[in-house]
């Protein structure tokens, strides 16, 4: 550890202050965008609280970039507001919004500074340049890039340089930051690193963010409440834990975390329980297992839905799944077997014990129980 910083500030001095973002809510009401036929964004409602990590979460096409367009003002909705705080700000330009961003192919002026480009912003807001130099060197130092403002930015890595664009985002002190994929452009490894520091950012800041990925392993890296999206539309919206263990959709509990479906039969329904039959075992739920409210009745087909973690292999049993092994996957801190019922479906089944000897792994013909209160079930059509 050296004594004082590249900048001179002495090791002991307190860090820039942190504190002067303070994070506004978003509204948004009835919100769509239509191209033409195409619809962009359709009829979207959504609160975004002060201070909260917000992710939009969706497969390509789904209306991620567009809805954080419209937030930003580069796209005019076709109908529907957006307000921040109290503000009215659909009509509002986008350097009048007082919004940060940060974009995966937003890049830097290749022929400006890393401090040119932080105080850009400032610059364009009729600052000079004695006053914007402290808060450049702050904002620098929020993304530990303290001292790096003489570098070009082709002399950085493609993460210092996102952490520049982050620097310079937040450099005018925005309520809210919106990133569209900022880290798609960067390999995994580093994309995990950065992961974690924007979000140990976010949590020191204050400041709103709506963040744009179609990772879902990033959304539930990063996020306090994560927007499904499909289709234009907010699919479901919640926690990380809420979407992983209770979706609504079989989209849902496809496109968060890895699923095995399953076909399954509504073989009785007693004491607002639902007693199922799949692949061989009969499992009860509950009605809170039941994605999408529906009403089920005797002999209904419906798709089951099990986490890899929620199967166990057990004994032969006629209250069991028989299923034939295909392979077995080491992944250093578990192992996954994937098998394949009578039926056709194949399953991927987490098995805890990573270091057992390659003489114990289950071959040819084997079992597997579905852990019953883990389950989520859906209407055969989806
Ligand atoms: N400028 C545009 N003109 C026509 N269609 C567009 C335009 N921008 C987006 N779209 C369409 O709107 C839908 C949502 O796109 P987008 O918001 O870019 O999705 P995502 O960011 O989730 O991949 C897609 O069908 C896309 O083709
Ligand atoms: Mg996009």
């Amino acid at each position: 550890m050296s004594e004082t910083s590249t900048t001179g500030r002495a090791a002991w001095d307190p860090p820039p202050s942190a504190a002067a973002l303070k994070g506004e809510a978003i509204t948004i009401s009835g919100l769509s965008k239509r191209f033409g036929s195409v619809v962009g964004v359709d009829h979207v409602d959504l609160r975004v609280e002060a201070g909260e990590f917000l992710s939009l979460l969706g497969p390509s096409g789904s209306g991620k970039t567009t809805l954080l367009m419209m937030l930003a003002g580069f796209e005019t909705p076709s109908s529907g507001t957006i307000s921040l705080g109290a503000r009215d700000l659909t009509r509002v330009p986008p350097d009048k919004r007082g919004i940060g961003m940060v974009f995966q192919r937003y890049a830097l002026f290749p022929h400006m500074s890393v401090a040119q480009n932080v105080a850009f912003p400032l610059k364009m807001r009729g600052m000079s340049r004695a006053e914007s130099a402290p808060l450049v060197e702050q904002s620098l130092a929020r993304v530990r890039l303290e001292g790096y403002g003489g570098r070009m930015p082709g002399q950085l890595s493609g993460g210092q340089q996102q952490r520049v664009a982050v620097a310079r985002a937040l450099v005018f002190q925005p309520p809210v930051l919106l990133m569209d994929e900022p880290l798609g452009a960067l390999d995994k490894k580093l994309r995990e690193e950065l992961q974690i520091e924007i979000k140990t950012l976010h949590a020191s800041l204050g400041v709103t963010i709506v963040y744009v990925t179609h990772d879902q392993e990033e959304a539930l890296t990063m996020s306090d409440r994560i927007a499904v999206m499909d289709k234009g539309r907010i699919q479901q919206l919640g926690s990380p834990v809420a979407l992983y263990h209770e979706p609504e959709s079989s989209f849902v509990a496809d496109f968060i975390g890895k699923m095995n479906f399953l076909s399954g039969t509504v073989a009785g329904l007693n004491d607002g329980r639902i007693e199922i039959d799949v692949s061989g075992q009969r499992v009860s739920v509950a009605r809170s297992q039941l994605g999408g409210r529906r009403e089920l009745g005797r002999g209904q087909a419906v798709r089951v839905a099990a986490r890899p973690e929620s199967i166990a292999l057990v004994q032969a049993s006629d209250d069991a799944i028989p299923v034939e092994v295909e392979t077995s996957i080491f992944l250093g801190s578990h192992r996954t077997l994937v098998a394949r019922t009578t039926d056709g479906t194949q399953l991927q089944v987490q098995l805890p014990f990573a270091r057992q000897a390659a003489a114990d792994e289950p071959r040819g013909m084997a079992f597997l129980r579905l852990e019953p209160g883990a389950l989520r079930v859906f209407g055969a059509e989806g």
